[in-house]
């Protein structure tokens, strides 16, 4: 009988590489990482083999239990058979934005490697909870929630509790207050115009709004809309150690099956598409996560200058969804 759970991580670049030491170290699950791999002059290299190996000395060295596989596949899909018995799958294979790219550039080509790596979780891991966080975030799990055709509880995007663990973060420097004490949610698309909620922000109990002046706030809205930029914009491509982190607090919170609250992209429908006014797109939104994936969907309360940032929120996702079918339908993927 399998006793560990396991969680496979397609893309082993900076983002994947960072989640899966991260979640080894945390000793809680097992880690098979996949990737491509690469000509080095005449030789070819199986970096993901590599790492995971490196990975699993570290836990040697820590004396941490826990075991780390790595596997290459091609870009046409050969190479996954290792995703049987994956409890988790976490996709973060794709590319990454470069200084002066929005996330939407980045749709065409990821959809393309989405697409086949959709597939190849149906085929061996279709009991498998999916987390993606390949960009543009909100379009691709859409696009990996289409092609799974899996219950919407298993298909989930990461961008709100990275965008929140930034907007956390400004707040408790600019307040000096531990971020532990600062309760702040971003909603919205993985995009400039995502939605930190300050209504319902709070350090310590105390709202934020009573904390700091109206200006301040806007500062830290804009500082956390463009957060993702300022990054790549710093380090010549995107960022790795807080989105591989924010991708460990949704595992954990599964694989504990602790119940937590936390801000993920998925699909929204029925009475809760309604209060989202979001029907038939994947956004990011509070959610209750536990071992059966997305619990509960939280209706959150916004006031009106909230909801009016929401609407336009939704509405850049919404305007690229037409774009996002054509492409799967051109792939005969749906
Ligand atoms: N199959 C498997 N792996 C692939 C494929 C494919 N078809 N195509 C690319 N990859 C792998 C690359 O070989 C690389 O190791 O995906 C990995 C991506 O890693 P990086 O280029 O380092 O990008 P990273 O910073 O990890 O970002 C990955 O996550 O946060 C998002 O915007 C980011 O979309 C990007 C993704």
């Amino acid at each position: 009988m399998k006793m560990r759970k396991v969680v496979s991580v397609i893309g082993a670049g900076n983002v994947g590489e960072h989640t899966a030491s991260l979640l080894a170290l945390r000793g809680l699950v097992d880690v098979r990482m996949f990737d491509l791999p690469r000509r080095d002059g005449e030789k070819l290299i199986e970096p993901v083999k590599g790492k995971a190996l490196d990975i699993q000395q570290m836990l040697s060295a820590l004396n941490i239990d826990g075991k780390v596989e790595g596997f290459s596949v091609s870009p046409e899909g050969e190479g996954y058979e290792a995703l049987e018995g994956s409890d988790i799958v976490v996709i973060t294979a794709g590319f990454p934005r470069k200084p002066g790219m929005s996330r939407e550039d980045l749709l065409d080509k990821n959809i393309s490697i989405l697409s086949v790596i959709a597939q190849k979780i149906k085929e061996y891991a279709p009991e498998a909870i999916v987390i993606v966080v390949t960009n543009p975030v909100d379009l691709m799990t859409y696009a990996v929630y289409k092609i799974l055709g899996f219950e919407k509880s298993r298909v989930m995007g990461m961008a709100g509790v990275l965008d929140s663990a930034r907007f956390k973060t400004f707040i408790s420097k600019e307040i000096k207050i531990s971020p532990m004490d600062v309760h702040a949610y971003v909603i919205g698309g993985h995009g400039d115009e995502m939605v930190p909620l300050i209504s319902i922000s709070n350090v310590g109990g105390i709202p934020l709004k009573d904390m700091l002046p109206r200006e301040k706030i806007q500062e830290l809205i804009k500082r956390t809309q463009f957060g993702g930029g300022e990054i790549v914009d710093l380090m010549g491509t995107s960022a790795y150690h807080a989105p591989a982190a924010s991708i460990v607090e949704m595992v954990e919170a599964i694989v504990t099956d602790n119940k937590r609250i936390l801000p993920c992209s998925v699909y929204l429908e029925g009475d809760v598409g309604k209060y989202y006014e979001a029907e038939g797109l994947c956004v990011g939104v509070p959610v209750k996560l536990g071992n059966c994936g997305v619990e509960e969907i939280i209706k959150i309360p916004m006031i009106e200058e909230e909801r009016q940032m929401w609407k336009r929120s939704v509405e850049s996702v919404r305007k690229n969804i037409a774009i996002v079918e054509e492409l799967l339908n051109a792939r005969n993927t749906l």
